[in-house]
């Protein structure tokens, strides 16, 4: 009997969308996907066979839109992305997919990851391993603030995980000189008495700068007290990280990063997978 009725369950389970690896049953198929790593990782793969071709690698766009910035995603329901992707879009070059559920399933959590900010997503990771290393030996503190405590050169990082997609950060923390974030263009000057100011360029004009230094000092110049001003090409941001932290390191910087937020109410997204 015990196994007869163990069959019965496999029966029922595999004929709605079967789990993936590391999934639980529970919840509706969006909840088990969307924002799961595993399933982000899954949906990454096949993307890039299929839809990279129009959409781009990183889905910078192409023949087919942009789906990072694409207002259509951000405003689409799971259920609604699950569809685009498996009808296609009937009159445009934007195909149907004959790919199984699961498969499609997949594919939107990774699409939808593109833009997802970072806490809605179920990020792996020892958050308080990360949180030692942010306040101690990575030294992010000398020029990143969260809640009142740090430096200034960075973007303040309190409300990260609600601004930026888990995308965006591994991105600032590991190519920082890929993009720099607005307001923290990275510039020298040289004043006519010969100080030299290091600092972020706030605003600038042919006329006026307004430069954030290392102490935290604005300084407003105009463009005759400067002898020589100089933006760089490179982030005062370090970019080794990448060879100075080890792979866990930087899963356990992301897992802690990605939760930080001022809002009291911002929880991993409902149904994900803890
Ligand atoms: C042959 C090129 C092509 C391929 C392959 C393709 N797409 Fe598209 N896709 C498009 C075009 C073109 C549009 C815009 C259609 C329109 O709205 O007119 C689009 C639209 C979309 C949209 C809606 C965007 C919005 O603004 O609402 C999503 C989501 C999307 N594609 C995902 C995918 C995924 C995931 C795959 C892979 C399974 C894929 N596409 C494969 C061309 C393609
Ligand atoms: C010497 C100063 C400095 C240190 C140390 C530093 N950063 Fe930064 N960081 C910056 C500056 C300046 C920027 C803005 C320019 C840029 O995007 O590269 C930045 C950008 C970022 C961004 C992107 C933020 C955004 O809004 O786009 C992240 C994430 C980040 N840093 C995380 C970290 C973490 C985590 C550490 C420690 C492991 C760290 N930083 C150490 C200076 C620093």
């Amino acid at each position: 009997m015990k196994v007869l009725s163990a069959l019965f369950l496999i029966a029922a389970a595999s004929a709605e969308v079967p789990p993936g690896p590391g999934m639980q049953a529970k919840g509706g198929a969006p909840g088990r996907f969307i924002g799961d790593p595993m399933a982000i990782e899954a949906g990454k793969e096949s993307y890039g066979l299929v839809c990279s071709g129009c959409h781009g690698v990183t889905g910078e766009g192409g023949r087919g839109p942009n789906l990072v910035t694409a207002p259509g995603v951000q405003k689409a329901s799971d259920q609604e992305l699950f569809g685009v992707i498996k009808d296609g879009i009937p009159g445009s070059d934007m195909p149907p997919s004959p790919l199984d559920e699961e498969r499609i399933w997949q594919l939107a959590a990774f699409v939808r990851s593109l833009s997802a900010p970072a806490i809605s997503q179920n990020v792996p990771g020892d958050r308080d391993a990360g949180r030692m290393l942010f306040y101690g030996d990575a030294g992010c503190t000398n020029c990143h603030m969260i809640r009142g405590e740090g430096g200034y050169l960075g973007p303040d990082l309190s409300n990260l995980g609600l601004t930026l997609s888990l995308g965006r950060i591994r991105e600032g923390l590991l190519d920082p000189n890929n993009r720099f974030a607005k307001g923290f263009d990275p510039v020298v000057v040289t004043l006519t008495d010969g100080t030299r100011i290091e600092g972020v360029a706030k605003n600038y004009s042919n006329y006026a700068l307004q430069i954030l230094d290392r102490a935290g000092r604005l300084h407003f110049l105009a463009s005759d007290d400067a002898a020589a001003i100089e933006f760089l090409v490179d982030s005062w941001m370090p970019a080794d990280y990448p060879h100075t932290l080890s792979g866990d390191e930087i899963q356990n910087m992301l897992a802690f990063l990605s939760r930080l937020s001022l809002s009291s109410d911002a929880t991993p997204r409902e149904g994900a997978p803890q």
